[in-house]
């Protein structure tokens, strides 16, 4: 028999899921928002608040996409931190990550490290972090907006032969408002020039004591050039991630972020996915803003082909119709056909949104002309 979740159902109705909830437990059952009711039980309910249910609640495909069981306890596993690193231009930031990609990755095993690749993971005494290279404030913006929570540490570059920047305090007040940890990487202290102590006393000008000065800012000196501090950096970052028990379900259907993604002339569209839970495999149906299609092929960071991918794992997925946007959420779809329905629905609901836009518009226009 079809069912509805909680959740779904407060939406349906327009009423909040406590008040949902409560009407349940008068009818003696014990419910949460993620609770599967049966539609006699949903008539019910709906009765309670003067609401006739005529006919069964129709469910998009949307709806039939997003509705995700909830994950026990026992399915949630260990998975690895994503870290991003941000700061000012030039201060280092694609250096470093080079440098910890090639002090990690064992020679020959990448395919050459010098190819551009938005996001990588390393291994540190067999952990593994996830890093992405700075998406750029506006796409870290975007994808913050769409709801992607596609960083647990932020690791803000400083030169040490400069300073605190424009783009630094920006850095500094995303990572603040997203509410991730902040660990400093000053950056460039093989420079003759280089200030730490300058740099950490502009850094408490921001709210950023130095665990060093009895603060909770961890600051890491590093080299780009040199490879000095980036064992440590790498340390610190395990040690933040262990505090924050990050967690994820592998045993379910893959959702994910889209880091980046273009059309390749060979391949079609290809799309950097964060998976941030579940596991992705080759042959799944997915969708990503309008986006559908089914996982043909998928590459790891270091340029093999992989046919599953875990939480925190970033895979460059090839298969999508069309290509989808930096920030859109991937899903692995339960039923074949549903990613291309669910496409469909937003397409039409893109459409309705334009239109009413437009008549919006131009009604307008005629009075401004009047
Ligand atoms: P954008 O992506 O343009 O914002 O810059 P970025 O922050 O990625 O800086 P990038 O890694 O491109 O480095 C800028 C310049 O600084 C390059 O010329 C690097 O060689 C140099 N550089 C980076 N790190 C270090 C370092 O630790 N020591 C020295 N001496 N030079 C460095
Ligand atoms: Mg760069």
């Amino acid at each position: 028999e079809e069912t509805i979740s909680v959740k779904l159902f407060s939406e349906k109705i327009g009423k909040p899921v406590s008040e949902i909830l409560k009407k349940l437990l008068l009818l003696g059952m014990m419910s949460t928002i993620n609770s599967q009711i049966d539609f006699d039980t949903a008539t019910l309910v709906a009765g309670e608040f003067g609401i006739e249910l005529e006919q069964k609640i129709e469910k998009t495909a949307e709806d039939i996409l997003i509705e995700e069981a909830p994950d026990t306890e026992e399915q949630l596993l260990k998975r690895p931190p994503i870290v991003t690193i941000m700061g000012h231009v030039d201060h280092g930031k694609t250096s470093l990550l080079d440098k910890i990609r090639q002090s990690k990755v064992t020679e020959g095993e990448a395919g050459g490290i010098t190819q551009h690749i938005g996001a990588y993971q390393v291994e540190l005494n067999g952990e593994k972090i996830t890093f992405i290279d700075t998406p750029g404030h506006e796409a870290f913006t975007a994808m913050r907006a769409r709801g992607a929570q596609v960083t647990d540490i932020a690791i803000i570059v400083v030169a040490a032969d400069d300073g605190i920047m424009p783009q630094t305090v920006e850095a500094i007040n995303h990572a603040k408002s997203a509410d991730v940890p902040i660990i400093v990487a000053v950056n460039k202290i093989d420079r003759p020039n280089a200030n730490v102590q300058k740099i950490m006393q502009e850094l408490t000008e921001h709210d950023l004591l130095p665990e060093e000065w009895g603060g909770q800012t961890i600051v890491v000196p590093v080299s780009a050039k040199t490879g000095e501090g980036i064992e440590k950096l790498l340390e610190m970052i395990l040690l933040v991630a262990e505090v924050q028990e990050l967690k994820a379900n592998p045993d379910r259907l893959a959702k994910g972020t889209i880091v980046e993604a273009q059309l390749d002339k060979g391949r079609g569209p290809v799309a950097t996915v964060l998976v941030e839970t579940g596991t992705l495999r080759t042959g799944d149906t997915i969708i990503a803003g309008t986006a559908y299609g089914r996982v043909r092929a998928m590459v790891n960071d270091l340029g093999k082909t992989v046919n599953e991918a875990f939480p925190s794992q970033p895979v460059e997925v090839i298969g999508f119709s069309e290509v989808p946007a930096a920030g859109d959420i991937l899903h692995a779809a339960p039923a074949d056909k549903l990613s291309k329905q669910v496409a469909e629905e937003r397409k039409d609901k893109q459409k309705a949104e334009m239109l009413k836009k437009m008549s919006k518009v131009s009604l307008d226009d005629l009075f401004n002309q009047i």
